[in-house]
């Protein structure tokens, strides 16, 4: 059965483990594996903006042997004339994966319901769960192993980076701390999974109204924008209501001595961190960047070996 990769809980903790693994031997031998030889053809589709995404998904697919096929919505006929299920029945006939970014996560799933071929999340508004392969490997090469640590968020909770960190954390067995107002607090239901993968794992989901409690002793505190893309309207009630939530240096001086920051970028300086965070020393924003093409390559080669 074709294994598609939509929330960060479509894999196991074994299964996250073992791609994590694998992104860490491409990244000492990045042309290690071809899977894509041929080449085979992978469509990257963006309904958003991105910079990272689509760069490390093209440099991976050509390191891996394939070709890229970077789709805008804007100029194809998903997105209004063709529903995500028909789209995918044309394109699994040429391509070996479906890569999309979009808006509803319900999109993303009646597109790998009508084919055959991987489909993986670029970011939704529920979720980004490639962004936490790339922030996992990043915390286990700082940190050692991801297993007991406590990793701290700030802000808009109920976002793609929220509900990625509550579920992938729990899977890694870290104690994830969620700090946001009540308003901005993680999905229910989303919770609910991190918790029941946490009792499997021996990790935690906490959630904090109190941005010092959820600071104090973290080995990894992180933020993400407090407009995500689609937000923009509420942008002035967003920077009222999460304020109390920025990273600053009393964050970081309450937090584990060898803490590490991080933030899957784009930065808002000044907003949800501050520079003196950001471009300061425990900052390791460029080798998460970078480690967006591992994690990827990765993925790939385990979901296509799952065929
Ligand atoms: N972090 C991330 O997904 O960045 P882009 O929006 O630039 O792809
Ligand atoms: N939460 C942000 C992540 C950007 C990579 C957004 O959805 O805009």
């Amino acid at each position: 059965m074709t294994r598609h990769f939509l929330r960060d809980d479509s894999i196991t903790p074994a299964e996250q483990a073992e791609i994590l693994d694998l992104a860490a031997q491409l990244k000492a031998d990045r042309w290690s594996q071809k899977p894509l030889e041929g080449p085979q053809t992978v469509a990257v589709i963006f309904d958003k903006s991105s910079t990272r995404t689509r760069v490390s998904f093209a440099v991976g697919i050509a390191d891996l042997g394939g070709s890229p096929l970077i789709i805008s919505t804007a100029n194809s006929q998903l997105g209004g004339k063709e529903t995500p299920a028909d789209t995918a029945r044309v394109l699994e006939r040429q391509v070996a994966a479906i890569v999309w970014r979009t808006y509803a996560q319900a999109g993303l799933e009646e597109m790998a319901e009508g084919t055959r071929v991987p489909v993986i999340n670029a970011l939704s508004d529920d979720f980004h769960p490639c962004q936490l392969l790339a922030d996992l490997l990043t915390i286990r090469e700082h940190k050692g192993e991801l297993k007991g640590l406590t990793l701290s968020f700030f802000g808009d909770g109920r976002s793609n980076m929220g509900h990625s960190y509550a579920l992938a954390g729990a899977m890694a067995g870290m104690h994830v701390r969620i700090a946001s107002p009540e308003a901005y607090a993680p999905r229910e239901d989303v919770v609910a999974d991190a918790a029941r993968i946490a009792a499997q794992t021996g990790g935690s989901v906490t959630l904090l109204a109190d941005p010092r409690e959820a600071a104090a002793g973290a080995d990894v505190v992180v933020t993400d924008t407090w407009v995500s893309m689609g937000k923009e309207e509420e942008k002035l009630a967003r920077l009222r209501d999460l304020g109390a939530y920025k990273v600053t240096g009393e964050t970081m001086s309450l937090a584990d001595p060898a803490a590490i920051f991080i933030h899957c970028l784009p930065a808002d300086r000044g907003y949800e961190v501050d520079a003196d965070v950001i471009d300061g020393p425990q900052s390791v924003i460029w080798d998460e960047a970078e480690n967006r093409l591992h994690a990827q390559k990765a993925l790939l080669v385990w979901l296509l070996k799952q065929q």
